[in-house]
């Protein structure tokens, strides 16, 4: 299985990015590759410019493709997404994610735009025609430590658990998603069904 994952934030620390690591880290030890992108990985020009064709942008495009799934996290910027996660999400064509599960995160300030997932990210990510969208977590900036030095980042126990559990639903939807058919198989099997005619 491989799943994509996507860090909105443009902070070098970044909390919705702890929430992505550890992600990344408990789907590992399910045995699933991930693989990941932050948005300040990519040149400023490439999105700004909705560069399709640099090596960068067509590296996400074809790791999307070959993804079951995608994790994707972002800082609630102005009650809403960031607006660099945007100009990527821009560059993804429109069935970018169909025949995905999706597991959408943010964190903010304050519970009172916790619904920035729900009213504004969502939509962006159906439009792009996701299969499975599951419920998503929203986590208050007070409920994840960074780690300083060589401490790991530290969520409280109520956050850490609700992760995990969306975690837990995100693992069970890929494993039980329907695959997409491949052309090749496809035509071998339309040909195999003429002969058993
Ligand atoms: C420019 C800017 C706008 C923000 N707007 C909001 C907001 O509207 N609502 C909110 O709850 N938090 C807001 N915040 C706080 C961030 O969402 C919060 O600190 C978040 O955890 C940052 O994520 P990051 O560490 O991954 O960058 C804003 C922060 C910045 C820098």
């Amino acid at each position: 299985m491989l799943v994509v994952s996507i860090g909105g934030s443009p902070s070098q620390r970044s909390r919705s990015a702890v929430l992505l690591d550890l992600s990344k880290r408990w789907l590992q030890q399910q045995g699933v590759e991930v693989v990941s992108y932050q948005v300040r990985d990519f040149a400023a020009e490439d999105l700004l410019h909705a560069r399709f064709d640099s090596p960068k942008v067509i590296d996400l495009l074809q790791q999307i493709e070959n993804a079951d799934g995608l994790l994707i996290a972002t800082p609630v910027y102005k009650a809403s997404f960031a607006g660099a996660l945007k100009t990527i999400l821009d560059l993804l064509p429109e069935r970018a994610l169909s025949h995905k599960v999706v597991l959408p995160m943010a964190t903010g300030g304050s519970i009172a735009h916790m619904l920035a997932v729900d009213y504004a990210l969502k939509p962006v990510l159906s439009a792009l025609k996701a299969q499975e969208m599951l419920h998503g977590i929203f986590a208050e900036d007070s409920q994840i430590a960074y780690g300083e030095g060589s401490a790991q980042p530290q969520l409280v126990p109520v956050l850490e658990k609700r992760l995990h559990e969306a975690l837990e639903q995100f693992y069970s939807a890929l494993a039980r998603r329907p695959k997409p058919l491949d052309p090749r198989l496809l035509n071998e099997r339309l040909l195999s069904a003429r002969w058993s005619i």
